[in-house]
């Protein structure tokens, strides 16, 4: 059959019924309503004025009625869209400032609250010392080379051309582990690990070993029974004691500053000949002895001077107006610990060297007391702050 659908009756349309309308209209009035959340509106929103809503179908149904009963249902479904929709933004409108407002109560920054009662941790200066000592000499090409606190005898001493009536292996230095008769002692020096290197690997060798040491010493601001080194070895062909000179050199300017250089004066170790004290130029006075904030000026930027003026008196404290602060030992390796290592002392020559870490730490830093390194206080490491 062909023609108009005569038996098409609009008001038949489920959709457009008066009463399928308000129902419609209701049931979403009502659901803004129990919105408690934005997100619920959301929902609200997609499920009752959305694209699939009753209203949004019904609208669609309009165009297709003849025109007498389109006006009619236009205005019924057009009017239950606009108060849904005017609902839903009221409704959206009060819940955006109910979520500002618990916002500015909920991430509300208490100010005076104390901002971190677990501060976090730092390390100890001498372990970020002895890695950067490390660093100043790896950067060259050198090697971190490693040996156990609790040390032969022979390693310790013999190895090292510490004859058997040498006074550093009298009780009064030593620690012994017991029982005696084994021979094994709390290493006194880092140099125990040059005869280690030597036995384990064939120059050339350029090694450098900060560690812990021991000795009996009485525990006062300037000793302790525990205390660090940094040894350093080099073994290869042709090296003399103006290799060592330069090496200690470049280690005292990296780690003091530009400028800052070593001295030797005569000294003897077994396990070097010749054998150096090395001193480095002070570096709070630069050599000159005279305490530097005496006499200064403080000039137009602020800064007070470096130099001391002629008119300077009084002594430098770090030094004790000695213009140099002794560091270490140092010297060319003993052909004999070459030879009680099995290198041979025709073809190889070497040099050696061993400072204190902990005096390096306390006179870089000001630090005056020793103790203070291994007290554990914290306040004292958390001043170094958290230097990685
Ligand atoms: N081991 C020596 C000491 O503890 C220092 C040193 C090391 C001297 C290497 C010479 C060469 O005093």
């Amino acid at each position: 059959m062909s023609g108009p659908n005569t038996d098409y009756d609009p008001v038949e349309v489920t959709p457009l019924k008066a009463d399928e309308v308000e129902a419609a209209r209701d049931a979403a009035l009502a659901a803004i309503e129990s919105a408690g959340t934005l997100e619920e509106l959301k929902r609200v929103r997609t499920e009752h004025a959305g694209d699939r809503s009753a209203l949004a179908l019904a609208n669609r149904e309009i165009g297709a009625l003849p025109p007498q009963a389109r006006k009619e249902a236009g205005q019924r479904v057009g009017q239950a869209r606009g108060a849904v929709s005017k609902a839903l933004a009221a409704r959206q409108a009060v819940l955006e400032a109910e979520h500002e407002e618990r916002i500015l109560v909920e991430e509300a920054v208490d100010v005076t609250l104390p901002w971190d009662r677990y501060p976090a941790g730092a390390r100890h200066p001498l372990t970020t010392l002895s890695e950067r000592i490390g660093d100043v000499f790896v950067a060259m090409g050198w090697e971190i080379a490693e040996g156990p606190v609790v040390e032969a005898e022979w390693l310790n001493f013999d190895a090292l051309n510490l004859g058997a009536d040498h006074p550093a292996r009298t009780m009064q230095d030593t620690f012994w582990m017991e029982p005696p008769e084994n021979a094994i002692v709390l290493r006194t020096h880092t140099s125990p690990v040059q005869a280690r290197t030597l036995l384990t690997r064939k120059p050339p060798v350029y090694v450098v070993c900060p560690g812990r040491v021991f000795r009996t010493d009485e525990y006062d601001a300037t000793h302790s029974p525990v205390f660090h080194q940094v040894e350093g070895l080099v073994v290869d062909e042709g090296i003399t004691m103006a290799h060592l000179k330069g090496s200690l050199d470049h280690f005292a300017s990296s780690m003091f500053g530009e400028g800052i250089t070593t001295r030797f004066r005569p000294s003897y170790f077994p396990f070097t000949e010749p054998s150096a004290e090395v001193d480095l130029v002070c570096f709070v006075c630069r050599g000159t002895g005279l305490d530097p904030a005496v006499g200064t000026s403080v000039g137009a930027s602020g800064s007070t001077a470096a130099e001391p003026t002629s008119s300077a008196h009084g002594s430098c404290r770090t030094c004790k107006g000695e213009g140099w602060i002794e560091w270490g030992g140092c010297g060319v390796v003993n052909p004999r610990v070459l030879v009680a290592c099995g290198v041979d002392p025709e073809r190889y020559t070497g040099f050696a060297f061993g400072m204190g870490i902990d005096r390096t730490l306390m006179f870089r830093h000001g630090v005056e007391d020793l103790r203070d390194l291994f007290e554990g206080d914290v306040r004292f490491v958390g001043a170094f702050g958290t230097e990685i």
